[in-house]
């Protein structure tokens, strides 16, 4: 149990263990955020998957009996973090579940329960006693049901997914852990989770805009509280939203008989060369959610691959079709890969990476079984290419990441 501010206590689960999140590989696990708020009207905002549900009813009894809890705030539905409500409320069958229009249809369609519902509207209060809980719907940031709730008195967002990070440690801060290093796991969880809402996310942090705020509380990972943490990720998120990114190359490319492969490292090596910073990643041994951290920081993408029975590899398929959920914008690309006898899996390669949303440059470069010197001096054009792009469209400042 872990007192944050004045009665306010961390009562989550760390899922040291968690190695996927639906597709996206979490080497350093996470957590899943509950908080429980101390008032005459006891409120918990979110609470755990299932199988935390016994770790965070014993850090609740720490601080309270939980029967004593009159409201389950739900930002939102997804298992994560609504997971253990039907099971806590066996302890508080009077509590209101607090949640948005939204939240509500979502719950009713998880647990088919007819609980105590509150439904809250955009900027809606809830006076817990000598607190008040301000409510901001989110909606696709990242579910239509996300919101975010705010505790006026000690200026502490609560805003659920975002801010969050696939992060699990034995300290609650994001200063105690290393600044860096959950800034970096920031970005990749926005990567990978956020991405296609850069819209709602500027349409959201305008409302958030007008809060004065000491302290984040997501629901996963570490919490932000610093001024200058604070300043940072939010202009971050900004950024991010906005689909502004550094001026650099990501190479993403897989391979059979490493033709594809010496394709890449010479693209690598020119780039290199040439001075662009630049990111060589082999899709069979990066991570998809490597992967897209990397494209969410780079103005370029190129990507090869070889062609198998007239398509590209399962491979590089499983990194397009990743990549065209989570639309990128604002980005370039090209593509390239090694046949034997047929091309035409290339137009699928092209496609997959136009739908994405990255204009392509130029034409693919395809060559036929293993490349020979001429084929890789056909290569030598490209960071030329890159350069005009980067001169012409990326933002002057650097540090995306
Ligand atoms: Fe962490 Fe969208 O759930």
């Amino acid at each position: 149990m872990t007192e944050l501010s004045q009665h306010i206590y961390w009562t989550g689960y760390i899922d040291w263990d968690l190695r996927t999140f639906h597709g996206y590989t979490t080497p350093k696990g996470s957590t899943y955020n509950a908080y429980l708020i101390l008032d005459e009207q006891p409120a918990l905002i979110d609470t755990v998957k299932h199988y935390g549900f016994d770790e965070m009813l014993r850090r609740i009894r720490q601080v309270i009996d939980p029967e004593k809890i009159k409201y389950i705030v739900s930002n939102h539905t997804e298992m994560d973090h609504s997971g253990s409500i039907d099971t806590l409320l066996e302890y508080c069958p009077k509590a209101h579940v607090v949640c948005s229009p939204k939240g509500e249809e979502g719950l009713r369609r998880h647990f088919k329960k007819n609980w105590n519902f509150k439904v809250v509207q955009n900027a809606e209060t809830l006076t817990i006693g000598k607190r008040t809980l301000q409510f901001y719907l989110m909606p696709m940031v990242h579910w239509p049901d996300s919101m975010a709730t705010y505790l006026r008195e000690q200026r502490i967002l609560f805003p659920n997914d975002a801010f969050g990070q696939h992060y699990a440690s034995d300290v609650r801060f994001a200063d105690e852990a290393g600044i860096d290093i959950i800034t970096d796991e920031a970005a990749k969880y926005y990567a990978n989770i956020v991405l296609p809402y850069g819209t709602q996310v500027h349409k959201a942090l305008a409302q958030l805009q007008s809060l004065n705020i000491d302290m984040i509380c997501p629901s996963h990972g570490t919490l932000w509280r610093r001024g200058q943490d604070i300043e940072r990720i939010i202009s971050l998120y900004q950024r991010w939203a906005g689909h502004i990114t550094d001026a650099r190359v990501a190479i993403i490319y897989d391979t059979m008989w490493h033709s594809t492969e010496q394709i890449a490292r010479r693209l690598f090596e020119l780039i290199d060369t040439a001075g662009i910073p630049v990111e060589l990643l082999n899709a069979q041994a990066a991570s998809l959610a490597d992967i897209m951290r990397e494209v969410m920081r780079s103005k370029v993408v190129l990507m090869g691959s070889p062609i198998l029975n007239n398509q590209i590899t399962p491979t590089i398929s499983a990194v397009q079709t990743y990549m065209k959920g989570l639309k990128p914008r604002n980005r370039f690309g090209m593509t390239f890969g090694s046949y034997g006898w047929s091309q035409s899996g290339f137009r699928q390669l092209e496609d997959n990476l136009k739908e994405s949303g990255i204009e392509l440059i130029g034409p693919g470069k395809y060559f036929q079984f293993i490349p020979d010197e001429g084929d890789l001096a056909a290569l030598e054009d490209v960071p030329a290419k890159i350069k005009d792009i980067l001169s012409t469209h990326t933002a002057p400042t650097k540090g995306v990441l």
